[in-house]
């Protein structure tokens, strides 16, 4: 049987991408190998949204295409950097021998089907499912954000119909999934035919089996409280909200074209918590954008003081090239702007650890995703939240939802045992 490997960089959705793509291939004959050196198919399945992203994909296609020559491999680069550079790829690195960017997601089955017909003779195979897995609901985005590729590389909005999405999650429950992360660039702009994203999650949670629901990324300018109450309706949701704020300027924020101010995503909080008052409230925040003065990064500093997240991805502005911050001028330093990073990170990590070690004694629901390899008897999983637990006990199995009680913190891992 012929041989795929994938690496995958990037966000959950190229995750969820990467998936849907060895489905097909699977389909054909192929199953998963992880051995690149050995296997007939490699698949690099880029991400563009930072120029650090694009370097270390382009190394990897280098590092497979200069090792398949002289043998008979197939190298293909898919994603968001195949969109962005197209075929480009094909004279830039030698080797690669086919380009599929993220657009050509939605007829992937086509492209598929035009490189290697299907053979009716030969079903899916699929290996053992993990318990956590992700389902797409949209792809895309309108908002253009002024420093994003996003909507350049990904294209517009589209929702997935409500019937797909249902087939979707009631196959992967078949094959054992317990939690699905339903996904979407702008996922809280879902609409589909009248249903919007608050409607879509009643719906799924009340599919049977389905025990876990996750979803990412909200917008701040979706977030509703007709959402939030969706969310605390059933404790089949997570109590876990990922809501990007990128700044905590009011000028910064405009210049980004993100669509509120630092006092309306505070009340969002506010209103989060009044719901939820254990959420998990994580974030993504960038430093450095063009022209951010020193006082306006200290603005970013009390958000993240005053909201205290339990975590967040932090980033240095990188300009990506066709987007509209791109032209602006008055660049922050390199150096200023890791220096700005430095220190929101260590800002924020006193917080998350700090939000970690007030957890301890607490008693928490954790879903069991697989065994610790390095320990014995040790489980890892996450709480309702957006916490990651490790379980010392025997006789578990991954999938299984337990109540255990936190015992200690190791700063970004709670140790836990079970309640018996
Ligand atoms: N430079 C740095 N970080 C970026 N992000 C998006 N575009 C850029 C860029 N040009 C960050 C944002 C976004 C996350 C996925 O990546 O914080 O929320
Ligand atoms: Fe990029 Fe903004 Fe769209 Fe997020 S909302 S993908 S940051 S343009």
């Amino acid at each position: 049987m012929p041989s795929v490997y994938f690496q995958t960089f990037g966000c959950q959705m190229n995750v969820a991408d990467s998936d849907t793509i060895y489905q097909l291939l699977s389909q054909r004959g192929f199953v998963i190998s992880d051995c690149p050196d050995s296997s007939d198919l490699v698949v690099v399945n880029t991400c563009s949204v930072r120029e650090a992203a694009e370097k270390r994909a382009k190394s990897r296609i280098t590092e497979f295409a200069n090792k398949k020559k002289g043998r008979n491999q197939q190298l293909w680069v898919t994603g968001c950097m195949a969109e962005r550079l197209g075929g480009r790829l094909k004279e830039l690195i030698k080797g690669v021998d086919l380009v599929i960017g993220a657009k050509q997601m939605e007829r992937i089955g086509e492209v598929i089907d035009s490189v290697l017909p299907q053979n009716e003779s030969s079903p899916a195979v699929f290996g053992k499912s993990p318990v956590t897995d992700f389902v797409p609901v949209m792809r895309g985005c309108d908002n253009y954000c002024a420093y994003c590729i996003v909507p350049y590389v990904r294209g517009r909005e589209q929702s997935v119909p409500y019937e797909l999405i249902e087939a979707d999650v009631k196959e992967k429950i078949s094959r054992g999934v317990k939690e699905i992360t339903f996904l979407g660039q702008n996922v809280n702009s879902y609409n589909n035919e009248g249903i919007d994203f608050p409607d879509l999650l009643l719906r799924l949670s009340a599919i049977d089996g389905l025990e876990r629901i996750r979803f990412t990324t909200s917008h701040p300018k979706d977030c509703t409280e007709k959402l939030i109450e969706a969310v605390s309706s059933s404790n089949k949701f997570a109590s876990h909200i990922h809501l990007p704020v990128q700044a905590g300027s009011d000028r910064v924020l405009t210049l980004m074209n993100r669509g509120y101010t630092s006092a309306r995503y505070r009340g969002l909080i506010e209103m989060i918590r009044k719901h939820i008052p254990k959420a998990d409230i994580t974030s993504d925040i960038l430093v450095g954008f063009p022209t951010e003065s020193d006082k306006e990064f200290k603005e970013t500093l009390s958000l993240v003081r005053d909201v205290r997240f339990t975590t967040a991805f932090m980033f240095a502005y990188s300009p990506r090239e066709g987007t509209t911050a791109a032209s602006m001028t008055e660049e922050i330093s390199g150096e200023q702007k890791q220096e700005r990073l430095a220190e929101l990170i260590a800002v924020q990590t006193g917080i998350t650890r700090s939000i970690y070690k007030e957890s301890v004694g607490e008693e928490l629901e954790i879903l069991i995703s697989g065994r610790q390899e390095k320990r014995t008897a040790a489980w890892m999983g996450q709480d309702r939240g957006c916490k990651r637990v490790l379980l010392s006990c025997t006789s578990v199995e991954a999938g299984m939802i337990l109540k255990v009680r936190a015992v200690e913190s190791s700063g970004m891992t709670l140790l836990a045992e079970r309640i018996l």
